[in-house]
């Protein structure tokens, strides 16, 4: 499923940047080497990105 239509961004591209450190948007369009077009993923990005940050301080207690 594709998390950006403009960049051809994936869902699992997105979670592996996550993963790899990704805090913000602008770090996941960074990794991808492109540019925010429209910029209505950036929503699911941010919630992605709070939902594993969430995830990890489960984890963490
Ligand atoms: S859907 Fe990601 S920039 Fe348009």
């Amino acid at each position: 499923m594709y998390v950006c239509n403009c960049n051809g961004i994936r869902e699992r591209e997105v979670r592996q940047a996550i993963d790899e450190g990704a805090s913000r948007p602008a770090d996941i369009f960074r990794r991808q080497q492109c540019q925010p077009q429209c910029a209505k993923c950036v929503c699911d990005m941010r919630r992605m990105i709070d939902e594993q940050r969430e995830t990890l301080r489960y984890a963490a207690e």
